[in-house]
C-alpha cells in the first residue's frame, strides 16, 4: 500500500487535505503528522479518524531525531507538507517561532526524506505547500505568477519563502522530486479564528468590535478552501516534478468591501436589522508592513491541470458563515483559555 505523509492535517486546510485524500484513496494509506499546537485541532478530522487508511502521528517537525525515527519506521513514499505557523501577526510578535516551524522543520523533512529515498527517486515526491505572500504586495496593477520574484515583507513570508527556497535547493542539489503551490487567502469552515473571516464572524455573533487595520482598503484574493484542497490533489497526481503551480480564486476583495457582505449576512441570519452589524467596526492601528495587495494568476494550473474553483465567492461566504453559526461548540471549545490572552495581547492597545 502506497503511503502518504501529510504535516499539519489537524489545521485549518491540512483537515481538508488529509479528509480529501483519506476517502478520495481508500488503497493509499494516510499518515497525519501534526504537534497540535493552538492551531491544530483533532476535531477537524473526528469523521475520518477511525477510517482503515489513517493514522494520526503527534509530533513536531522541528525535533530532527523524531522525524528522522518515523521516516524510518513508516517508509513514506510521497509528503504533501503543510504544517507551519501560519498567521502574519503572531510572526511579528515571534519571528523565531516561524524561523523554527517553518524553516527548521521543513529542513527536517527534507533531511528525512532524502535519507530514506537515497538513490531511487522513482514515484517520490516532496510537495511543499505555500503561499503568495512570498511575492510580495502588489499596486493597483499586475497579478502573482510563478515567474514573479520573490520579495516577502513579514517574519511569516519571510519564513514562507525560505522554506521554497530550501525545496528547490533539495531538487537541484540532490535530485530530490519536488513540487510546490503558492496559494492565496483561503477562507471556509474550521478556519482559527484569529484570521480575518472567522474572527469577524465570531465577533459579529458576541457583538464585539470589528478591528479593520488601517483604512480596510488592503486587497487579498479569496479561495474557499476545499478548492485549494481539489488543487493539492490535481498537483501532487498529475503537476510536472520541479515546477511551482499558483492557486488563486480569482476573487479580489477590498478587507472593508468583503467586512460589509460578511456584515450583512450575519445581520440576516442573526434576525438584526440591516446596518446593525455594520455599527461594530472600528478602525484600529494598522498591522505593520501589511502588504496592499495579493492577486495571483492561476492560468498555469488551470490550463495544464484543468483545475478551477468550484464555488462562487456568495455561495462559498454563505456556507461558511453557516458552518460557524452552526458549530458554536467548536468555536467555544477553541476559544477559550488561551485565545483570551492572545486577543488581549493582540487588540487591546491597537
Ligand atoms: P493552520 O495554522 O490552521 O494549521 C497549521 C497546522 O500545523 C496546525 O495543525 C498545527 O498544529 C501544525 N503545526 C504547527 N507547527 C507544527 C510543528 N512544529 N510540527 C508539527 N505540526 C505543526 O494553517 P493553515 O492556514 O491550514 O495553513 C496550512 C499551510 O498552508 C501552511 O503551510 C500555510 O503557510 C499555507 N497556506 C495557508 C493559506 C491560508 O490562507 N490559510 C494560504 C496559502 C498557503
Ligand atoms: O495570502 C495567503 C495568506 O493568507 C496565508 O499564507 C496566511 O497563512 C493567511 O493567514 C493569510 O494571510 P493574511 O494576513 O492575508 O490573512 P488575515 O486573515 O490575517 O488578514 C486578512 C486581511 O485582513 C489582511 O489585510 C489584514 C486584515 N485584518 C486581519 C485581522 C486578523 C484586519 O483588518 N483585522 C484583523 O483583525
Amino acid at each position: 500500500m502506497k503511503k502518504i505523509l501529510i504535516t499539519g492535517g489537524a489545521g485549518f486546510i491540512g483537515s481538508h487535505v488529509v479528509r480529501l485524500f483519506v476517502t478520495t484513496y481508500p488503497d493509499v494509506h494516510i499518515f497525519n503528522l501534526d504537534k497540535l499546537t493552538y492551531a491544530g485541532n483533532l476535531e477537524n478530522i473526528s469523521d475520518i479518524e477511525s477510517a482503515a487508511n489513517y493514522t494520526f502521528l503527534k509530533g513536531d517537525i522541528v525535533d530532527g531525531p523524531y522525524i528522522q525515527s518515523i521516516f524510518e519506521e513508516h517508509q513514506f513514499d510521497s509528503v504533501i507538507h503543510l504544517a507551519a505557523e501560519s498567521h502574519v501577526d503572531r510572526s511579528i510578535s515571534n519571528p523565531l517561532e516561524f524561523v523554527m516551524t517553518n524553516v527548521v522543520g521543513t529542513v527536517n523533512l527534507l533531511n528525512a526524506a532524502k535519507h530514506i529515498w537515497k538513490d531511487n527517486f522513482e514515484n517520490k515526491l516532496f510537495y511543499h505547500v505555500s503561499t503568495d505572500e512570498v511575492y510580495g504586495s502588489l499596486g493597483e496593477e499586475g497579478m502573482f505568477l510563478e515567474s514573479t520574484a520573490y520579495d516577502p515583507h513579514s517574519p511569516y513570508s519571510a519564513s514562507k519563502a525560505s522554506s521554497d527556497h530550501f525545496v528547490r535547493a533539495y531538487s537541484d542539489t540532490y535530485g530530490m522530486p519536488i513540487v510546490i503551490s503558492n496559494c492565496s487567502n483561503n477562507y471556509g469552515p474550521n478556519q482559527f479564528p484569529e484570521k480575518l473571516i472567522p474572527l469577524f464572524i465570531n465577533n459579529i455573533r458576541s457583538n464585539k468590535p470589528l478591528p479593520v487595520y488601517g483604512k480596510g482598503e488592503n486587497i487579498r484574493d479569496w479561495l474557499f478552501v476545499v478548492d485549494h484542497a481539489r488543487a493539492i490533489d490535481v498537483i501532487f497526481h498529475n503537476g510536472r516534478q520541479g515546477e511551482t503551480y499558483n492557486i488563486g480564486g480569482e476573487n479580489e476583495w477590498t478587507n472593508i468591501d468583503l467586512i460589509q457582505v460578511i456584515c450583512k449576512a450575519m445581520d440576516k441570519k442573526l434576525g438584526r436589522e440591516t446596518g446593525e452589524s455594520e455599527k461594530l467596526i472600528t478602525y484600529v492601528t494598522d498591522r505593520a508592513g501589511h502588504d496592499l495587495r495579493y492577486a495571483i494568476d492561476s492560468n498555469k494550473l488551470m490550463t495544464e491541470l484543468d483545475w478551477k474553483p468550484s464555488l462562487q465567492f456568495e455561495e462559498g461566504i454563505e456556507k461558511t458563515i453557516n458552518w460557524y453559526m452552526d458549530n458554536e461548540e467548536w468555536m467555544k471549545n477553541i476559544t477559550s483559555g488561551d485565545y483570551q490572552k492572545y486577543y488581549s495581547d493582540m487588540y487591546q492597545d491597537r
